[in-house]
């Protein structure tokens, strides 16, 4: 193929023109950037870009490194798609806090799009997402402080969870199906009013299903589908993923119908329920083209389950594994909710009384680093950050392991430390480098719950 070309005339004199253009194209853009010059990075080859000096398998520890060379802000090609990397605390915050407008994109990669077609929360922009967010935010928060509140449906759920472990009788166990499980349910419970049965096959083969693909979603060739789209229908990863999508869909939208069945417009049960109202409230009132419809509830539902449940399960089981693994953290834990909470059922008031054990919690999230690129924005308008110009549109990813881990503001970034919350009383302390839920504007949904 490659010889043909230079075999032929008309494609020696094309190619030249397209070298030339090329040149050109350079030459442009290093004259138009020189008052403000693009953020510094290796130097990319054609076509594969730096896929050859980043490690596709741990990106964020490979991009962390990266940035020990090229300072805090830099970019780099994964093949032909130029990307800006942010590193550590003080340029994540300058970045996503001081200029929130401009980071406050979301990069919806076309394994995204696949995933939400451009409605819902999590992979989409503008109003729709603007309203979605606000509704499921709103939503979320009356369900916090109105008639069952999330913490009951918490506390209810745990109660199931402890069973199933009590069942082993204080042999080992493989926890990961159970906890995933109780995760599941609590956002389930919040979504259709409903719990599902840890045996029930449906109920397992959903969970089963958003956990394969966030776990595919972070395979190399589903980046690299992000990167060349055009080889997606050459990837298993991703024939996968669009079967679970498809598949999980057909689930939710089983649950929609259910409640739309039994909806009384004076009675909401859950979030399904809160969009049916507002849904038929704007239909009577005869506004058209409202954000509330079919597909901005199926996808939003989807979106909540697919962010709710395997962070909060992955969550979970890390901390389970450094009380097992830091025994005197445990017991200093039990010991004070033993004189705190006693006998009684532990609730959020009491964290408090408990800033140890919120410290664990704390420290837990940021060592765990479940989410360490968190998920990519994009730049709403032409922008300078620490003097480098980044253009209008451009992929930026944030390495939350540079925040969780900075060596400027951890006193001991590298080892499980509660002591990172507590100041010399012992009061619990917020710590600003705490970013395990990203910041700005499209800071996570999910913390309060
Ligand atoms: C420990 C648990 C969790 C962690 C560590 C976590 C972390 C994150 C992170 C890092 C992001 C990306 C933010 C960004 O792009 O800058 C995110 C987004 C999101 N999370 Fe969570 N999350 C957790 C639990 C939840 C739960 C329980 C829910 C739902 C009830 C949820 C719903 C969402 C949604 C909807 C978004 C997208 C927000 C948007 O694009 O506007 N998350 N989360
Ligand atoms: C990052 O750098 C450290 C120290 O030089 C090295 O041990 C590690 O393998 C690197 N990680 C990646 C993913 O490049
Ligand atoms: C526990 O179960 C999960 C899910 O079934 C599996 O992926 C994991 O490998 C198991 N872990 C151990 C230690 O057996």
């Amino acid at each position: 193929m490659l010889e043909d070309i230079f075999q032929s005339p008309t494609s020696v004199s094309l190619f030249g023109v397209f070298v030339a253009l090329l040149l050109l194209h350079l030459l442009h853009s290093t004259f138009s950037s020189q008052k403000r010059p693009e953020p510094p990075g290796p130097r990319p080859l054609p076509v594969f870009g730096n896929l050859f000096q980043v490690d596709l398998k741990r990106l964020d520890q490979s991009l962390f490194n990266l940035s020990k060379t090229y300072g805090p802000v830099f970019q780099v090609y994964f093949g032909p798609k130029k990307v800006v990397v942010l590193a550590g605390y003080r340029t994540v915050k300058e970045a996503l806090l001081n200029q929130a407008d401009e980071f406050g994109n979301r990069e919806i990669t076309p394994i995204f799009y696949d995933f939400s077609e451009g409605h819902g929360i999590v992979f989409s922009n503008g109003d729709s997402w603007k309203e979605m967010r606000r509704f499921a935010l709103s939503t979320l928060k009356d369900f916090g402080m109105g008639r069952k509140m999330s913490e009951e449906i918490i506390i209810e759920e745990c109660g199931y969870l402890i069973k199933e472990m009590e069942q082993y009788g204080g042999e080992s166990f493989n926890n990961t199906q159970a906890i995933s499980y109780t995760a599941s349910n609590v956002i389930s419970a919040l979504m259709f009013a409903k719990r599902f049965e840890y045996k029930d096959p449906v109920f397992q083969s959903m969970v089963e299903k958003d956990k394969q693909n966030i776990h595919l979603a972070g395979s190399a060739s589903i980046m690299i589908y992000n990167f060349i789209p055009w080889l997606g229908p050459l990837l298993k990863n991703r024939r996968t993923m669009l079967k679970n999508f498809i598949d999980g869909r057909a689930d939710i939208w089983r649950k929609i119908e259910e409640l739309k069945e039994t909806l009384d417009p004076e009675v909401c049960r859950c979030l399904v329920d809160a969009f049916l109202i507002r849904k038929k409230q704007l239909e009577d009132s005869k506004i058209k083209n409202s954000h509330y419809h079919d597909n901005n509830l199926l996808y939003s539902i989807q979106g909540l389950f697919v962010a709710g449940t395997d962070t909060t399960a992955t969550t979970l089981k890390w901390g389970l594994l450094y009380l097992t693994k830091f025994p005197h953290i445990q017991d200093r834990i039990q010991e004070k909710l033993s004189r705190v909470v006693g006998s009684c059922q532990v609730r959020i008031e009491d964290r408090k009384n408990l800033p140890y054990t919120d410290a664990v919690i704390h420290e837990t999230q940021r060592f765990a680093n479940i989410g360490p690129l968190a998920l990519p924005h994009t730049t709403t308008k032409d922008v300078t950050l620490q003097g480098y110009f980044i253009k209008k549109g451009t992929t930026v990813l944030t390495v939350l392991t540079s925040v969780l881990y900075d060596e400027n503001e951890w006193e001991s970034p590298h080892s499980f430390n509660p002591s990172h919350f507590l100041d010399d009383e012992g009061k619990f302390i917020r710590r600003d480098a705490f970013m395990p839920f990203s910041a700005g504007t499209l800071l996570d949904l999910g913390i309060s719950l």
